[in-house]
């Protein structure tokens, strides 16, 4: 599409009382600005992200996940306000639209409604029963005539229900008329981004209110915002995988991240988190487990296991207290109380209660390599760098040291000693 998208991320974000910068707050696992800059990938091929407070953090942080977008820093010092931010900002096509940086729940669908009017500007308008804190929106005859922010309203303009959203397409013309006639004299001494309509309504363009959702199009400014926009993607991200038939039980107390994948027949108990890049399929996570940046196929994970990075477990079962890390098992059964980390575990191979594979020195981390149809007794410590080959018995208690040839019985232990009829005489 011939759309040209600015996103403004450059203001302090001073209600949100946070050293870190505003946009960066996340929201089931990704920055408000990722959300922003995703969905605006989806209808432009032109993006500008507007930056000031601590724009080296942001800017670095965003080109992990994107490498087309390009980044403006605004004349802050000269041109503070939404209007100071897109001054000067060189766009490919005809049509603008101006987002906010801290609505992170706006949606692709909801943003090419903008595109679909032939006014010169079409406004984002939410009408609220209480409009405090939002600029007010004065509308006649279904069109815009002016925008007041709550600063320099007067006590009529106040009454006004309608509130801009804070979402703008513009097209170009009005933005090259209009950006060098904007002023700074109002209560915040802004340029603000909301003038450029009195000012083109005055010469006679036509501007159009898009009437919006309210829950979507909510803007971020404090902790407890972050929080209602939390539960929003939340309910949002479970009820889509619902619809796509997984079982989620009680899913107000899950927390699935937005890039998760679950696929076929899973099940998600209560209290379960599914974190990062993972992704379930036909498996069960039994209730209070957490899964990150892990892959689980045809398996079962907890009640109140752990499932650390980089791991995959295919037709594998893992109880309750179990932790896996970096980490690669087929065909395994771990039923309690473990820690399996930078291992590769194969068919067949059961690991008892208490088996620790000792992957630090201190120093360095090391690998674990367990065969097939291993037989690993409760209490057992494997002491990296490690391989067991297939078909082995390990004891009860044994620290292992060496690497095991296929076919051993391997058992360390302190001799066992009896001493007949000590507890009386003791305790006589
Ligand atoms: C703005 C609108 C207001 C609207 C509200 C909706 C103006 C003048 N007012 O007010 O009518 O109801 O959004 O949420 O536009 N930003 C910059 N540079 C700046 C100032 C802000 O990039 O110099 C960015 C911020 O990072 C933020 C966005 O613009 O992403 C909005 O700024 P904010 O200060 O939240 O505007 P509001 O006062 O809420
Ligand atoms: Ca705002």
């Amino acid at each position: 599409m011939s759309l040209s998208i600015i996103i403004l991320a450059a203001g302090k974000g001073t209600r949100m009382k946070s050293t870190l910068p505003k946009v960066l707050h996340s929201i089931s696992g990704f920055s408000m600005l990722y959300y922003s800059i995703k969905e605006a990938k989806k209808i432009s091929d032109d993006i500008t992200v507007v930056l000031f407070h601590q724009a080296d953090l942001v800017q670095d942080s965003m080109k992990e996940y994107f490498s087309d977008i390009k980044f403006v820093i605004q004349d802050y010092k000269n041109y503070p306000g939404t209007g100071g931010a897109i001054m000067n900002i060189e766009t490919s096509h005809d049509k603008v639209l101006v987002l906010n940086g801290d609505m992170p729940l706006v949606e692709e669908e909801e943003l090419r409604l903008f595109t679909q009017s032939d006014s010169d500007i079409v406004m984002s308008v939410i009408n609220l029963e209480n409009p405090d804190g939002y600029g007010r929106v004065i509308i006649e005859d279904d069109e815009v005539q002016r925008v007041v922010e709550q600063k320099d309203a007067s006590s009529s303009e106040l009454l006004t229900k309608s509130v801009n959203a804070g979402v703008y397409l513009f097209k170009k013309h009005i933005l090259s008329t209009y950006l060098p006639k904007l002023s700074n004299a109002n209560a915040q001494g802004e340029y603000y981004i909301t003038d450029l309509v009195e000012l083109a309504k005055n010469d006679g363009f036509k501007i159009s209110p898009l009437y919006v959702k309210e829950e979507n199009f909510k803007g971020v400014n404090s902790k407890k915002d972050l929080s209602d926009a939390e539960v929003i993607m939340q309910s949002r991200i479970k009820n889509s995988f619902m619809e796509q038939g997984v079982i989620i039980r009680l899913p107000d107390t899950t927390y699935i991240e937005s890039e998760v994948i679950i696929e076929g027949e899973s099940i998600i108990e209560n209290g379960v988190s599914l974190l990062g890049n993972t992704k379930i399929v036909n498996s069960h996570i039994k209730s209070n487990s957490i899964v990150e940046d892990s892959q689980v196929v045809d398996s079962s994970v907890g009640p109140m296991a752990r499932v650390r990075p980089a791991s995959l477990l295919t037709n594998t079962h893992i109880g309750n207290f179990v932790e896996v890390k970096k980490s690669t098992l087929t065909g395994v059964k771990a039923g309690h109380l473990s820690y399996l980390g930078d291992s590769e575990i194969d068919d067949g191979t059961n690991i008892g209660a208490g088996t620790i594979t000792c992957n630090y020195d201190g120093k360095n981390k090391y690998k674990t390599k367990i065969g097939k149809n291993v037989f690993i007794g409760s209490d057992t410590q494997l002491v990296a760098p490690i391989a067991i080959a297939d078909d082995v018995i390990i004891g009860a208690g044994t620290t292992v040291t060496k690497d095991i040839e296929s076919g051993s019985l391997v058992v360390s232990r302190v001799p066992m000693k009896i001493v007949k009829g000590f507890f009386r005489k003791f305790f006589a």
